[in-house]
């Protein structure tokens, strides 16, 4: 009888020692949690138009096709002008000037057309490539990227302007520190997944922008970031790191334009930054770091044994089409995830992509 009280003593004692141990550490998870989110960063200054104008390529590719529409009525008044610009070295003194050659780029609004290209740019870009809708909502007006108890709740706000967004006036400069930073214009850290976009152009943001800014604005206030107990003990202890902490450099300037889009590795390294997430910087695939404990590990992309050696283009095009692999099994989650994005890319992103994976060099899978 004494003997179990003195156990049931230290028992107790032993319990209330775990509790407060328990919590004190989430005191200190807590405390830790808060003070990093409250850190404030920062970044270099950018500066980009919203949309980019119309290269003076594109304005002469322009010129030319309305030319060629032009009816040909015109024709007499300008051959004998040609005629003279040709074989006269030495313009004589401009006797009488040609009539005006009527311009072909009148009425045409250029500021209008090439906010129409970079909406449908934009919309391309995060139909096939930028995930922004997955946790932004397909209208941009808010969506939700985790919602789980022990985590927390982390929702993408609304982008559309509207009541409850906070973009509405923001600059080329607060989205960059937003998508590129993970860096609110406040300074302070956002659970935005920033080192996702390292490789996203300033033209290509500002498609995006442009895209999501064609949307109506729409009224919804979606709730704040916050942890719960996992998620809170995962950030204090550096396991669930804030993107302006992964990201390597804030002050490296951004490519101003994407390369050029043609089957070649150097495009495709560049689409590459989207699978990089998942399997990982040098493609080997692995277990998903950033990924939760249940995903399956990513497959190994280079062309070594483990990886893609035995595949051919057409094997990697179907895959990226039908989501399967040549022995006719199913891409499975989180791969499958991607199936709405990479499905719309076109051909030469394909291409691209597969150039890019076969000028890898082979390696095991990561561990
Ligand atoms: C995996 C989910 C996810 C994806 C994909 C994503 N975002 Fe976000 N984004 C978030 C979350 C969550 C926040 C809010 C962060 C916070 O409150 O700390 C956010 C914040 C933002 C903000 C700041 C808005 C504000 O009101 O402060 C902008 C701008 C933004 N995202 C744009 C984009 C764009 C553009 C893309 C695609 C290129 C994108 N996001 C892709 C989750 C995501
Ligand atoms: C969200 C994480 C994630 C992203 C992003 C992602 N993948 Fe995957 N990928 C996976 C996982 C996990 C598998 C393994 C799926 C399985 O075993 O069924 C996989 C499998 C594959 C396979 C099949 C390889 C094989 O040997 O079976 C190919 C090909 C592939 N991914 C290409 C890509 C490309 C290209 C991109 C970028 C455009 C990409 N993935 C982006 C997670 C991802």
């Amino acid at each position: 009888m004494q003997r179990l009280k003195k156990v049931g003593k230290v028992l107790g004692v032993v319990v209330l020692v775990l509790v407060l141990v328990v919590a004190g550490a989430y005191g200190w998870a807590s405390w830790k949690t808060s003070s990093l989110l409250s850190q404030t960063f920062e970044a270099h200054e950018v500066d980009f138009p919203i949309p980019f104008p119309l290269t003076e390529e594109e304005i002469d590719a322009l010129r030319q096709e309305r030319l060629a529409a032009m009816p040909p009525v015109e024709a007499p008044a300008v051959e004998p002008a040609e005629a003279d610009g040709a074989e006269g070295e030495e313009p004589a003194a401009e006797p009488e000037p040609p009539p005006p050659a009527p311009d072909p780029l009148a009425g045409v609004d250029l500021d209008a057309l090439a906010l129409e290209r970079a909406v449908a740019r934009g919309r391309h870009l995060v139909e096939a490539r930028y995930a922004c809708i997955e946790c932004h909502g397909d209208d941009f007006a808010g969506g939700t990227m985790v919602d789980d108890p022990m985590i927390g709740s982390l929702h993408g706000p609304n982008l559309t302007g509207g009541q409850g967004s906070r973009v509405a006036d923001w600059s080329a400069n607060d989205w960059d520190h937003a998508v590129r930073h993970g860096i609110f214009p406040d300074g302070k850290p956002s659970a935005m997944p920033a080192e996702d976009y390292q490789r996203m152009s300033d033209r290509e943001l500002s498609d995006i922008i442009a895209y999501i800014r064609s949307f109506p604005a729409v009224s919804q206030t979606m709730a704040p970031v916050s942890l719960g107990p996992l998620g809170t003990v995962l950030m204090a202890t550096g396991q669930l790191p804030l993107s302006v902490t992964v990201v390597e450099s804030h002050d490296t300037p951004h490519a101003v334009l994407p390369p050029e889009a043609a089957p070649t590795a150097e495009f495709g390294e560049h689409l590459a930054g989207v699978c990089t997430g998942c399997h990982r910087a040098d493609l080997r695939g692995g277990p998903i770091a950033a990924g939760p404990p249940d995903w399956l590990p990513a497959a190994n992309l280079t062309p070594h044994a483990d990886g893609l050696a035995a595949w051919s283009y057409d094997d990697f095009r179907t895959a990226m089409r039908e989501f399967r692999r040549p022995d006719g099994t199913e891409l499975r989650a989180p791969m499958s995830l991607m199936q709405r994005y990479i499905s719309n890319m076109d051909d030469t992103e394909l291409e691209a992509l597969w150039a890019y994976l076969q000028s890898l060099e082979p390696q095991p899978t990561g561990t």
